[in-house]
């Protein structure tokens, strides 16, 4: 299903995502990959309802998300975000994974997870799959053999400065990555940017408000017991600041 989206900024014909995302020009770091975040957010600033972003998607964002996973070399997650959300296999499309064959890449990124202590989510069903090509960066050593998929266990210590930009820089050299796109959560991105180590962040703002929940958001009061619907009437974009009219609609 092609998903196309109105290009404001810069100006253009519509475009589809995987369009969109194999034109971008991504220049490389030297010695790390270039590290691409992805989130949806909702209007008030939330990034799940009830633990899971499902509620915030949508069929563009969907479509923005598989593109941009069919780009990279490698897709990180961190372990809250890849418990809550259930990674199963990261291409599950076989005409994207035959896709990248075509343009010499691998059929699917590696997924990367790095965690303090070792505790991974191995009952999700990206464990599961033989194919899965795993990095884990942990001080404890996950036992290969309770998981079908293939573990690359390399060293972490997060106590130590610079934690994650040597486990990039481990990716590039050793796992020959050379693009990444961290999915979050909020932790693992907060952790990112704190190290200076995110170079694009692809900001998906759904239409929805989703009320005080913690940690309190752009309003407070209340929490909503459903997210409120919003629609989006007006888009401005001047000098890089982009001016969002919404408005509410009757149900979510
Ligand atoms: N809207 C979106 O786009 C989006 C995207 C992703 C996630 N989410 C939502 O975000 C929530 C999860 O986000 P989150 O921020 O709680 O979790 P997260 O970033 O996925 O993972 C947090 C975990 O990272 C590990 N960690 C903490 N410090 C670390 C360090 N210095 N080095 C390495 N690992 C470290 C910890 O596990 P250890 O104790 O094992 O170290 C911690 O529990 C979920 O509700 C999910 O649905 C939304």
């Amino acid at each position: 299903v092609s998903v196309a989206f109105e290009r404001l900024r810069p100006a253009g014909p519509p475009v589809d995502a995987r369009t969109h995302v194999e034109s971008l020009t991504l220049v490389i770091p030297e010695a790390r990959p270039r590290v691409l975040v992805n989130l949806v957010i909702s209007a008030d600033g939330h990034v799940a309802v009830d633990g899971r972003s499902a509620p915030l998607t949508d069929p563009g964002d969907r479509a923005m998300f598989h593109a941009l996973r069919e780009r990279v070399d490698a897709v990180m997650a961190g372990p809250a975000t890849v418990a809550t959300e259930r990674y199963g296999r990261l291409i599950p499309d076989p005409d994207r994974r035959a896709r990248r064959q075509a343009t010499g890449r691998e059929p699917e990124p590696l997924a990367v997870i790095a965690s303090r202590s070792g505790e991974l989510p191995l009952q999700v069903p990206l464990f599961d799959v033989p194919e899965a090509r795993i990095v884990v960066f942990s001080p404890v050593a996950a036992d290969q053999a309770e998981v079908a998929a293939q573990l690359h266990q390399e060293e972490y210590d997060s106590g130590v400065e610079g934690a994650l930009a040597g486990a990039l820089t481990t990716l590039r050299r050793r796992y020959g990555v050379q693009t990444l796109l961290c999915e979050g959560g909020p932790t693992l991105v907060g952790l990112l940017l704190a190290e200076q180590l995110v170079d694009d962040l692809f900001l998906t703002i759904a239409p929805k408000l989703i009320g005080n929940v913690s940690p309190a958001p752009v309003i407070g009061g209340p929490p909503l017991l459903e997210p409120a619907g919003l629609r989006l009437v007006d888009v401005l974009i001047r000098e890089g600041t982009l001016f969002l009219r919404y408005v509410r609609t009757a149900a979510g």
